[in-house]
């Protein structure tokens, strides 16, 4: 057994990953694996759950979600890279925290009733969706997990897994989970292209596989410092959105850059083209990975799909173990015979 606590983390596989993903998880994936052992999850079911009407393109995104994350630096020889849907255990465990979940308390969860009315054109009022969080406390439990990294708008998630664990263990009258705690991102949130929210469904992002072509037209048309209208107005780098990806981009070499702008030495088309080749460089490894497995022709995602089944034997392992301490903890009866 290894000493590491343990991670477990998860992305929805509804599309292509972006640069909000890159900042937001993915950096802070890639730098947890030097600490804990990590388990690094598709949820796909999770995906389902609101794309069940049209649902064809969850695979697709699965593969390209996990060929990002094998550029961004995860690594399956040090992570357990897993499709939810291949580990049954998650539906078992679900179905065992349903039992114990008192209804007001999913009712309750602000990201469900905020679900319900962004989410447009979808109907999400269906019995699964309103367990959306205890199929995601199933997988946070299957693995033990000491702590899982996740952004701001998860915390609900995190508090009613733990509320859960402190329910179970009070009526099986023994503990079986640590609780687990979250690992807030650090990284200030990235805005859209266009300085809102960051989202697919607003145009605004630039995915890590995007083509530079794309990423040059992309930044080119972003806004900068609109008090600044002649390139000797000094700039404020601050309220610019440009200056702002620098900085998220860039956390050592920002600063001169953010000067030159202040002072006017700088404009803003020059700062905006080399934001963009920068992203270029940045971003080169994903298209450099999606490349070299497009290269293999008919069979592009077949060592993706090996990957993956490798990895569900590895989380399989774990989750059945979890499992039956639960089920033995409820007295189900399969696990009255000897292992
Ligand atoms: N709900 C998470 C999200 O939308 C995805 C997710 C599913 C997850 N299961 C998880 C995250 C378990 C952390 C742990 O981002």
């Amino acid at each position: 057994m290894s000493a590491r606590q343990r991670v477990l983390s998860g992305m929805r596989p509804t599309g292509q990953l972006h640069l909000g993903h890159l900042v937001g998880a993915l950096s802070n994936w890639k730098r947890l694996q030097d600490e804990y052992e990590c388990f690094f999850m598709v949820a796909d079911y999770h995906a389902l759950m609101s794309e069940y009407e049209h649902p064809e393109r969850i695979r697709q995104a699965s593969y390209d979600n996990v060929l990002d994350w094998l550029a961004g630096g995860i690594d399956p020889s040090r992570s357990v890279i897993f499709r939810q849907s291949d580990v049954p255990e998650h539906a078992e465990l679900f179905v065992l925290l349903s039992i114990v979940t008192p209804l007001g308390w999913v009712e309750r969860v602000p990201t469900y009733k905020e679900q319900l009315r962004e989410l447009e054109g979808r109907d999400l009022a269906t019995y699964g969706f309103l367990g959306y969080p205890i199929l995601q406390a199933a997988d946070i439990l299957l693995y033990k997990a000491h702590a899982v990294p996740v952004g701001e708008d998860q915390l609900p998630h995190l508090e009613l897994t733990r509320e859960i664990v402190r329910r179970l263990h009070f009526l099986v009258k023994r503990d079986i989970f640590p609780e687990p705690k979250a690992l807030l991102t650090e990284a200030p949130k990235l805005l859209g292209t266009d300085a809102r929210k960051m989202s697919k469904s607003y145009g605004n992002t630039i995915t890590l596989a995007e083509e530079p072509g794309a990423i040059r037209a992309t930044v080119q048309k972003m806004f900068t410092d609109p008090l600044r209208i002649k390139m000797t107005d000094p700039g404020h780098p601050e309220t610019c959105n440009v200056c702002h990806y620098w900085k998220m981009f860039t956390p050592e070499g920002y600063a001169p850059l953010w000067e030159e702008c202040r002072s006017a030495k700088r404009g803003c088309v020059q700062n905006k083209r080399e934001l963009g080749e920068h992203l270029i460089r940045l971003t080169e490894p994903f298209r450099e990975t999606r490349k070299r497995f497009a290269a293999k022709g008919a069979n592009a995602y077949d060592e993706v799909e090996r990957l993956l089944q490798d990895g569900a034997s590895k989380a399989r392992a774990v989750a059945q173990e979890t499992l039956r301490d639960v089920k033995e903890a409820f007295g189900l009866a399969s696990c009255n015979v000897k292992r």
